[in-house]
């Protein structure tokens, strides 16, 4: 029931992990696709989606750099032929220091790609979607928008600011047939996530904490991803769906 054929998607931090994941259900369902990383990983990944069938174009941008990201959404925009319909923001950054050392220039850097780049690239694509009055922005929230966390003070403060945008964007352009929702994966296999495994305790600790009883995959993304994109959720704004294997409500 899920048919994207003829929609135009932007697909930020999918070169590779959760990102990669989200865009693959994208153009499973049929959208054509930009993914945009700051990695060079993002030139295999799209040719490895070519091959599997899909319409897919792929930009270097650096989401940190104010400019350069305005150039990326100028230029996704190009390959999609002047028009965009679905953006996921899912490119982010992770720091990892107790506050009390935290350098500032990590504070800015953090926020200027998980919490900046999201409402810049979500501004620049509703004022593409307004006039279309049709659209759908999917942000990347965590189980840090609801919880501290520990020694990840400016990932915890982008991701509650991530959640909170998505509510105050979704609630401004719901009147124009956009929906804003985000998703909040609980632990995934990725990069950001890889040290979990490297260390038998903290492993241990997570993993009796989520009822399914394993880590998710990007692929458990693919579905929601499809459904948040599709007209099967044009009633649906300004939710933070958890994608967690039930770890949130443990
Ligand atoms: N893995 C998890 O368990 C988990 C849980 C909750 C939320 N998330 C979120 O999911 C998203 C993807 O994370 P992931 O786990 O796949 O990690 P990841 O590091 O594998 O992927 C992040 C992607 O974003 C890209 N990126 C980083 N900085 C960028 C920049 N300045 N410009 C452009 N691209 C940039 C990276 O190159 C990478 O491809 C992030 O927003 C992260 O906060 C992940």
């Amino acid at each position: 029931m899920i048919d994207l054929q003829g929609k135009k998607a932007l697909i930020t931090g999918a070169g590779r992990g959760l990102g990669r994941g989200m865009a693959t259900g994208l153009y499973k369902a049929g959208a054509e696709i930009v993914i945009l990383d700051i990695l060079e990983d993002v030139f295999k990944t799209s040719a490895e989606m070519e091959e599997n069938g899909a319409k897919v174009h792929s930009i270097i941008c650096d989401l940190s750099n104010r400019e350069n990201r305005i150039e990326g959404f100028e230029k996704a925009l190009e390959l999609l032929g002047g028009k965009i319909d679905i953006l996921v923001n899912a490119a982010g950054i992770i720091d990892r220091f107790p506050a009390i050392d935290l350098p500032m220039e990590t504070w800015d850097k953090v926020l200027e790609v998980n919490l900046t780049a999201v409402m810049d690239l979500s501004r620049l694509a509703a004022r593409q979607m307004v006039p279309q009055k049709s659209g759908k922005i999917i942000n990347v929230a965590s189980m840090h928008s609801f919880f501290g966390g520990f020694n990840v003070t400016t990932y915890a403060s982008s991701k509650g600011g991530v959640a909170q945008l998505t509510k105050a964007l979704s609630n401004q352009l719901a009147i124009d047939g956009i929906q804003v929702n985000a998703i909040a994966p609980g632990f995934i296999q990725s990069f950001m996530t890889s040290h979990h495994e490297e260390d038998p305790e903290l492993y241990a600790q997570l993993m009796s904490r989520i009822p399914t009883g394993r880590l998710g995959q990007p692929e458990d993304l693919e579905g929601i991803t499809m459904f948040l994109a599709s007209n099967l959720s044009n009633y649906i704004t300004g939710t933070v769906i958890p994608v967690d294997g039930g770890y949130l409500v443990r």
